[in-house]
């Protein structure tokens, strides 16, 4: 006969108050109808969701699923779709989409560069340049002019570091680009972008809170011991993980972790990451990096939001776990004393994952692209539970 006393209790695992609960997309990947960026010609994403048209229906979804807050991105090439000239329309579109959120009681997380940018912007030489820093500020600087009345969260880049190696090391992503130079010149001009960003917005409005979404590797090294796999890790970590944190020190209000990725490292840089789950797309699910980052965070004694965090799960069958098992371990960073104070779920919707196009299904809701209906999968309702209690049952 089992022992009463084996019967473990359900543990109730509360979050403090005020914890932002929500989901993330970006334009590009969702609105459809983008025609005018670098992206467009290479990889075209089409009418991708349509949320240009249905985002009023995707943030009804959005708060019927219990979440308090969204982070979206606005489209550059749609504000300003040539050099100098502002679109008006699009402009009061953003505001209606903002204001739609704030009806909602939906904390807006407004990002301004989400990897794309204006064609004609792209075609000067984009981010490689540093004298074309200036076309960004102005547009962000724009931005916060219209909308600073309504948004306190902004997200000056999304993902510098990716950004900078896809587009420009690695030669995947426009401008196509491999030239180790090319990609730290990036990396350096997006670190001077957003420093410039963050100088503006402060002494026009003070109480913003300015970050970026940096995307961050849990490393550890294959043998716990070996002083040579543990000197690539620290490489690592400073490299990737630190450098670009370092260098916006002081000038960022929070930390935005975007997290993914681990990588067990062996000497002279190998990985040998064991992947006993991995997502459909084959990224290996490895939920206790994310404690381990945000331990490592701790150190720049700012608020830390997850602005991304999430998988491609088609049939549904890990998100539900994933989602547990990363907040179990926020939590218990949490209660460790590192201040994280909201997280946001990769993604709300199905969308177009970059050069991966339209297969892999990031959404906690799914889309049918033939007809555009959305439909939320469990672990959406799921989530939707813990965003409620602002608690995590386990
Ligand atoms: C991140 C991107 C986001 C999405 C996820 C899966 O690197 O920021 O747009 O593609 O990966």
């Amino acid at each position: 006969m089992a022992d009463p006393g084996d019967v473990r209790r359900p543990k109730r695992l509360s979050f403090p108050a005020g914890f932002f609960w929500g989901s993330a997309t970006s334009a590009y990947q969702v609105e459809g109808g983008i025609e005018n960026c670098d992206w467009a010609k290479l990889y075209p994403a089409g009418r991708a969701c349509d949320h240009y048209n249905r985002y009023e229906e995707d943030l009804d979804l959005t708060k019927h699923l219990n979440q308090n807050a969204y982070r979206f991105s606005i489209e550059w090439s749609r504000i300003e779709p040539e050099e100098g000239k502002w679109n008006e329309r699009e402009i009061a579109h953003y505001r209606k989409v903002i204001q739609s959120l704030r009806e909602r009681k939906l904390e807006p997380f407004v990002t301004l560069h989400h990897f794309t940018s204006p064609q004609w912007f792209a075609t000067k030489g984009g981010f490689e340049k540093q004298s074309n820093v200036f076309f960004f500020v102005r547009f962000a600087t724009r931005l916060l002019q219209e909308y600073g009345d309504l948004v306190s969260f902004w997200i000056t880049i999304n993902e510098p570091s990716i950004y900078a190696y896809q587009g420009y090391f690695k030669g995947i992503w426009p401008p196509q680009k491999r030239s180790v130079v090319s990609s730290l010149r990036v990396a350096r001009n997006l670190i001077a972008a957003h420093r410039e960003v963050y100088k503006q917005f402060h002494s026009l409005r003070p109480d913003v809170n300015i970050g970026i979404a940096h995307n961050m590797y849990f490393f550890e090294p294959f043998h716990k011991h070996s002083p040579l796999d543990r000197f690539v890790v620290a490489l690592c970590w400073r490299i990737w993980n630190d450098h670009i944190l370092r260098q916006i020190k002081t000038c960022q209000d929070f930390v935005g972790l975007n997290y993914y990725f681990h990588g067990k490292l062996m000497f002279p840089g190998l990985q040998r990451n064991e992947k006993r789950i991995v997502s459909d797309i084959g990224w290996e699910v490895y939920s206790e990096g994310i404690y381990g980052i945000l331990k490592r965070l701790r150190k720049y004694r700012l608020p830390i939001y997850i602005t991304e965090n999430g998988l491609a799960d088609a049939k549904d069958k890990l998100r539900g776990d994933f989602i547990k098992d990363h907040l179990t371990w926020i939590h218990r960073a949490i209660e460790e004393g590192v201040d994280v104070k909201g997280y946001f779920h990769w993604s709300l919707i199905d969308n177009f994952e970059w050069e991966k196009g339209f297969g892999p299904r990031f959404g906690l809701v799914e889309i049918d692209y033939e007809t555009l209906e959305r439909k939320c999968r469990p672990s959406a309702h799921y989530y939707s539970e813990i965003c409620k209690n602002n608690a995590l049952v386990i």
